[in-house]
C-alpha cells in the first residue's frame, strides 16, 4: 500500500516534470563525475562520543565544527564540513537521567548552531536558531537527559543556513538508551550488529564539489542528489553477523523521500520510530522516511549462508532507485538469534486529553495576487519565519492538538515533512484514519503528502522557551516555511 501511494506520489502523477512553463529555473544538473565500484568500500562506522568515568569532573563532550575535506570518489577529494572529522560527526550516545555537558568549537568562517532533534531540553540548549556560535566561539550546553531510549540527530540549524550546513556534511546521531533498552533482547554491539545508517543524498559538480544551489525549482522540490551516500560514502559494504541485526536508519537528506527496502523484499521488523520503541515489532517490507525522520529494524539473517548478499535498496520519491549499500553475511554468529515479540508500552495521548486545538496550513502558494516569482512562496498560515515574532503561545503543562494541512495549490504540489521541537507527539489521525503501526508511537516528524491533513497531540512539559516547527524539507525551512511557539508559565511569579 505505501508502495502505490509512493508511485501515485511520483513525479509524473504530479505533472512536475512540466514545470519548465510555470517560470521555474532549471534545476542543477547532475554531474558526470564516474562513479567507482560498487560495494567494494567498507561502511565507515562514525566513532561513539560517550561521557567516560563517573565522576563529576568528566570532560564534556568535545564537538569541533570545522571544514575539510572527505573522499567521495577516488579520483580526488570535495571540500567538505564536518564535526570533528571530515564529513557527518561522532554518533553520541547517553543514557537517560545522565547530565551531560557538551563543547562546541564553531572553527569555520560561518555562523552555525548544533540543535538536538528529538531531544527534550531547555529552550536555551535547544540549539534553534536563537543560539548562534560566532566563528571562533565555544558553546557548552548542559542539560540531564530526560526521555527515553531513542534514536535521534543532531544538525546545524542558523537561520538560513541550515540546508547548506547539513549538505556540507554536519550531521550526526544521538543515541538514548535506557534501563527498559538494555533489558530487552536487542543487538546492541555498536557498529557490529547495532548499526547506524544516515542516508543521505547529494549531487557535485564535474570537480566533485557540491553542487547545492538553491535556484527556484530546488527551493521549491529541495536540493535533491544523485548520489546516494550512507555513512558519508557511495554504495559501500558492510558485514554482518548470522542472526539478528539492528539497523538505526536516518532520513538525513535536505529534502528527500525514502522507500526504503531490500533486494528480494526480505522482511524486517520496524522496532522503533522517531522517539522510542513502538509497542510491539511490525513486520513490513518497506519503509518511507521523509527527511529528519528515523526508524530502527531488525533483520534476519539467520538463515543466510556465509557469503550471502543483500542491497538495501532506496527509492527517492522524484529521484532514482538506488543500491544504496550491500549487506554481506560473515562466518560469524550473531549474538542475538531470536526475534523479539513485546517491546515497550507506550500510553497514548488522547483526543480528550486535550486543553486546546490549533491549525497549521503549509501551503505552497497563497493564491490572491502571488505569482511564482512573488515572495511568498512556501509558508505556514500564510507567514514566513520571523525571528522576533512568537507566532505561538503556549501555556506550560497543556495539551494541545494541531491539525496540519498540507494546502497545495493545484499547479504546485509538494510533499512537506513537520518537524516540532521539544515534544514527542502522538498521530490521532492521517486523512480522518487511525495512523498505521509505525505511525502509532512517538514521532517528532511527520510526512504530509499533497493535502493532507495530520491531526497529532503532543504536552508541552517541564521547560519555557521558544522552540520551532517547520518543515523538515531544508530548503523549504531556510525559506521561511518555520515558526516559533513559546512555552509559558502563566503561573510564574515575578
Ligand atoms: Cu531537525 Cu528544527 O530540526
Ligand atoms: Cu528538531
Ligand atoms: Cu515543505
Amino acid at each position: 500500500m505505501i508502495r502505490r501511494d509512493f508511485i501515485k506520489h511520483s513525479a509524473a502523477a504530479l505533472g512536475i516534470a512540466a514545470l519548465g512553463k510555470y517560470g521555474l529555473s532549471a534545476p542543477v544538473m547532475a554531474s558526470t563525475v564516474p562513479p567507482d565500484t560498487p560495494f567494494t568500500l567498507r561502511l565507515p562506522i562514525p566513532p561513539l562520543l560517550e561521557k567516560s568515568g563517573t565522576s563529576a569532573e568528566v570532560a564534556p563532550l568535545s564537538l569541533i565544527v570545522k571544514k575539510d575535506q572527505h573522499e567521495f570518489f577516488s579520483s580526488g577529494p570535495t571540500e567538505t564540513l564536518g564535526y570533528n572529522g571530515s564529513f557527518l560527526g561522532p554518533t553520541i550516545r547517553v543514557h537517560n537521567g545522565e547530565n551531560v555537558r557538551i563543547q562546541v568549537d564553531n572553527t569555520i568562517d560561518q555562523v552555525t548552531t548544533v540543535h538536538w532533534h528529538g531531544l527534550h531540553v531547555p529552550a536555551r540548549w535547544d540549539g534553534g536558531p536563537h543560539q548562534v556560535i560566532e566563528p571562533g566561539e565555544i558553546w557548552k550546553p548542559e542539560f540531564t537527559i530526560n526521555q527515553q531510549a531513542a534514536t535521534l540527530w543532531y544538525h546545524p540549524h542558523a537561520m538560513g543556513l541550515t540546508g547548506e550546513h547539513v549538505y556540507r556534511g554536519l550531521a550526526g546521531m544521538f543515541i538514548i538508551e535506557d534501563e527498559y533498552s538494555q533489558s530487552l533482547a536487542l543487538p546492541r554491539n555498536y557498529g557490529v550488529d547495532d548499526i547506524p545508517l544516515v542516508i543521505q543524498d547529494r549531487r557535485f559538480y564535474e570537480d566533485r564539489s557540491f553542487a547545492y544551489v538553491r535556484s527556484m525549482h530546488d527551493v521549491m522540490h529541495g536540493v535533491l542528489g544523485n548520489f546516494l551516500i550512507v555513512n558519508g560514502m557511495s554504495k559501500p559494504f558492510a558485514e554482518v553477523p548470522r542472526g539478528i541485526v539492528r539497523l538505526r536508519i536516518l532520513n538525513g537528506s535536505n529534502a528527500s523521500i525514502y522507500r526504503i527496502y531490500l533486494s528480494d523484499d526480505q522482511p524486517f521488523q520496524v522496532i522503533a520510530s522517531d522517539g522510542g520503541f513502538l509497542e510491539k515489532p511490525v513486520g513490513l517490507q518497506e519503509l518511507v522516511l521523509s527527511a529528519g525522520e528515523r526508524a530502527e529494524i531488525l533483520v534476519d539473517f539467520g538463515e543466510a549462508s556465509a557469503d550471502d548478499r543483500l542491497r538495501l535498496m532506496v527509492d527517492q520519491y522524484n529521484g532514482n532507485t538506488h543500491e544504496a549499500m550491500e549487506l554481506r553475511v560473515s562466518g560469524d554468529k550473531a549474538e542475538q538469534r531470536t526475534l523479539v515479540t513485546e517491546l515497550r508500552e507506550q500510553p497514548q495521548l488522547v483526543e480528550s486529553d486535550a486543553d486546546r486545538t490549533r491549525n497549521f496550513a503549509m501551503e505552497t502558494m497563497s493564491g490572491r495576487g502571488m505569482g511564482m516569482m512573488g515572495g511568498n512562496r512556501l509558508s505556514i498560515n500564510g507567514k514566513k519565519m520571523d525571528m522576533n515574532r512568537i507566532d505561538e503561545k503556549i501555556p506550560l503543562g497543556s495539551t494541545e492538538i494541531w491539525e496540519l494541512e498540507n494546502r497545495s495549490a493545484s499547479m504546485m504540489q509538494l510533499p512537506h515533512s513537520m518537524h516540532l521541537h521539544d515534544v514527542q507527539f502522538n498521530i490521532l489521525e492521517r486523512n480522518g484514519q487511525p495512523p498505521v503501526p509505525i505511525e502509532a508511537g512517538r514521532k517528532d516528524t511527520v510526512l504530509l503528502w499533497p493535502n493532507d491533513k495530520v491531526r497529532l497531540i503532543a504536552r508541552f512539559l517541564d521547560y519555557t522557551g521558544v522552540y520551532m516547527y517547520h518543515c523538515h524539507m531544508l530548503e523549504h525551512e531556510d525559506d521561511g516555511m518555520m515558526g516559533q511557539f513559546e512555552v509559558v508559565d502563566n503561573n510564574m511569579k515575578i
